[in-house]
């Protein structure tokens, strides 16, 4: 890289190699290196994509806040507001909320002192059983980046670097440190870079972090390649990059790829550029390029002053409403919305309906959450005083204390007297954790049983799913009148749930992973986790919905797909050019939000092959009942182009398209051939037409 901006020489040019040197690693784990002398102040990095983890110790505002706030204050951690998690912020498919989510965590992070807030977290969920997938938005790079570059142009409002993460192919936790994805370019291109592509190029984010793991045999922290041809040249990315943590093995091969800072700090590293230096293997030029592309950083993030104050009960209120948006309604047979006033006992089962799972493990886990009420609180609160609400939680269902035969026929003698049952299900904590992958997409066998015994005896039994990512429900589904996905919702979700479930929220979220009838149907399973070094991504494009919808696999539940409590119709589809149109109408009689989507597929003579069909356009869209709007999805010329990897290069293949709109990837509505007639780059193929 040149060192393109000359406004930082005279810093630079006073600074000695030993600053230079440090001021390129972190001096612990959060903080960059600070030289008062010529004006540079130490940075911040900190996590999470979903609110702030700042020490108290550090910062005088977070004290402050933390004694307003003195029953969260049990740890030595800053107060945030704790907002839904990726996989919930995902089912949201929601560009604006994204915007205002992103936002407000950008706010927060302002306020606490942090340079760059580390999110959003944009990995492609590639194998259900990655263990952080709940961190990550879609199995689907177009939503991926779509709502990355939202959160990301929300966030740096706040004169604040956004950090995407992690680049790339970070798609399972075993061997997180050194597992090499290996794939091919077109699969890496159209899948595995497409979302950070679309995000660089939206909404120019200040830094991005790249992984721990390998592509194809090189390290993501040095691979020149991917960080400095494709990221910083080919798509124009200025910002800087920052090493996940840990994930430099060898300082000075990470700067040559051109990794500005290298995270946390790591003792080796100083010697590792002096003994590179002196070796004459980096040069000043690199060096000072790297420091002056912090420099800039820091004076971008400079240009506004510490935002003074958060808002705590308005950044609740945003929770709320986005946990609301991101509930996916899965299954209903008319049971859902209850009648408040018609309920007058009901039995709730299970812990998480009092201890919700409001996120995952790791480093994205908000430890002091500025406001949470539980399920339990707010069915409550919505029911009143003259409601029986019979909880049985843990030390009622766990199956050490109880034989399963036992709790089967107290359930079913409870659930007789109930007019409702909601049954909360959910895997064990770990199954939603960095660092671990879980091993199934099941919940316990005993929780199953309790959905059977209640089923058996009462006629409303509703399922609220307290997962992170995908669950195989085929084998109790038909036992549950209802079920619904809360995700980890975060501190707003107890209330989202209760909404919901009483029918003061109209559902409105949709899968942005498919949900597999069995683990064995996901394609990619053959090749999880590899052989330890290495994992094959030989199902190539056939991610998610591609491999379900391409290889006709009958998923449980298909991407883009969730219920509310209205109906819509899909009419009049238009297209002209690239622009596609269609009447979207609310049929039913309560408001209520669609999420419209647009798929295309490539034409049949193409001379490679394709998914059956890939997302390329949504919306969601609010009407009132019998309202009736034209929803307008401009397509751009990227969605009718592949990878073509003898040209390592996008190009669209003159021939007949189809332009899908529907509902979800299974229920298309609507659709028309579009042809194209240009060829672009690819001289051999022969027009449809
Ligand atoms: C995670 C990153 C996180 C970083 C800092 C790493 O282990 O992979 O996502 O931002 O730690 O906590």
């Amino acid at each position: 890289m040149d060192m393109k901006s000359t406004k930082h020489q005279e810093t630079i040019s006073k600074m000695t190699l030993e600053q230079k040197f440090r001021f390129l690693t972190g001096v612990d784990s959060n903080a960059t290196y600070g030289v008062p002398e010529l004006g540079i102040a130490p940075m911040y990095c900190h996590d999470s994509p979903f609110g702030p983890r700042v020490p108290l110790s550090r910062n005088e505002y977070a004290t402050q806040a933390a004694s307003a706030f003195p029953n969260s204050s049990g740890n030595k951690e800053a107060v945030a507001t704790a907002f839904p998690t990726g996989c919930a912020l995902g089912a949201t498919w929601n560009r604006s909320l994204l915007k205002e989510v992103g936002q407000a965590i950008g706010q927060e992070h302002k306020a606490y002192g942090v340079t760059a807030l580390l999110g959003p977290a944009v990995n492609i969920k590639r194998h259900p059983l990655c263990g952080r997938n709940f961190e990550y938005f879609a199995e689907d790079p177009f939503l991926s980046g779509e709502l990355g570059a939202a959160y990301v142009i929300g966030a740096q409002k706040n004169h604040i670097a956004a950090c995407p993460k992690h680049y790339i192919a970070n798609n399972q936790e075993r061997g997180r440190f050194s597992v090499s994805s290996e794939m091919d370019e077109r699969t890496m291109r159209e899948i595995y870079l497409a979302p950070f592509e679309r995000i660089v190029k939206k909404a120019a984010p200040w830094s991005i972090m790249c992984a721990y793991n390998r592509i194809n045999g090189v390290y993501a922290s040095e691979s020149s390649f991917l960080l400095d041809d494709v990221l910083r040249k080919e798509w124009g990315f200025d910002g800087v990059i920052i090493s996940d943590w840990g994930a430099v093995k060898n300082r000075a091969y990470s700067l040559k790829a051109s990794i500005e800072l290298c995270m946390p700090y790591q003792k080796e590293a100083f010697f590792q550029l002096q003994q590179a230096y002196a070796a004459g293997e980096i040069t000043d030029e690199e060096i000072d390029g790297a420091v002056d592309r912090l420099l800039t950083l820091q004076d971008r993030t400079n240009e506004s002053p510490v935002e003074p104050a958060i808002d705590f009960k308005k950044h609740h209120m945003l929770a709320v409403q986005a946990a609301r948006e991101s509930i996916t309604l899965l299954k209903n047979d008319g049971t859902l919305p209850l009648q408040a006033e018609a309920v007058k006992r009901i039995l709730i089962i299970g812990e998480r309906a009092d201890q919700p799972f409001i996120g995952g493990d790791g480093s994205s886990r908000v430890q002091n959450p500025a406001m949470l009420t539980t399920p339990l609180q707010e069915i409550r609160h919505i029911l009143g005083q003259d409601a029986d609400i019979d909880f049985w939680g843990e030390s009622e269902i766990n199956t050490f204390d109880h034989e399963v035969g036992v709790l089967e026929g107290k359930i079913a003698e409870a659930a007789k007297a109930a007019d409702a049952v909601i049954i909360f299900a959910n895997q064990d904590y770990s199954c939603t954790s960095e660092t671990m992958d879980r091993n199934d997409i099941e919940i316990p066998p005993y929780q199953e049983h309790m959905i059977r015994a209640a089923h058996r005896v009462n006629a409303h039994v509703i399922v609220v799913l307290n997962t992170g990512s995908a669950i195989s429900t085929y084998k109790w589904s038909p036992c549950a009148h209802a079920i619904l996905v809360s995700w980890l919702g975060g501190q707003g979700m107890g209330r989202a749930v209760a909404e919901t479930l009483f029918g003061l929220n109209n559902p409105s979220g949709k899968l942005a992973e498919t949900f597999p009838k069995r683990l064995d149907d996901v394609l990619s399973l053959r090749d999880y986790p590899g052989d330890g070094y290495k994992t094959e991504y030989r199902e190539k494009l056939m991610v998610g919905y591609r491999h379900f919808d391409t290889n006709n696999i009958e998923p449980e539940y298909p991407f883009g797909f969730g219920l509310s409590y209205t109906s819509f119709s899909y009419s009049d589809l238009e297209i002209n050019g690239r622009t596609v149109s269609f009447l979207l109408k609310n049929t039913g009689c309560c408001a209520g939000a669609e999420i419209a989507q647009v798929y295309v597929s490539a034409p049949r003579c193409s001379w490679l092959s394709h998914p059956q069909k890939e997302l390329k356009g949504f919306e969601k869209v609010y009407l009132r009942p019998q309202e009736e709007k034209r929803v307008v999805i401009a397509l751009e010329k990227r969605d009718f182009q592949y990878w073509n990897p003898m040209l390592h290069d996008w190009v669209s293949e003159p021939g007949e398209y189809h332009i899908f709109v529907g509902s979800s990837s299974r229920t298309l509505l609507l659709s028309a051939p579009v042809y194209i007639k240009d060829e672009h780059k690819i001289t051999f193929a022969a027009s449809a037409e």
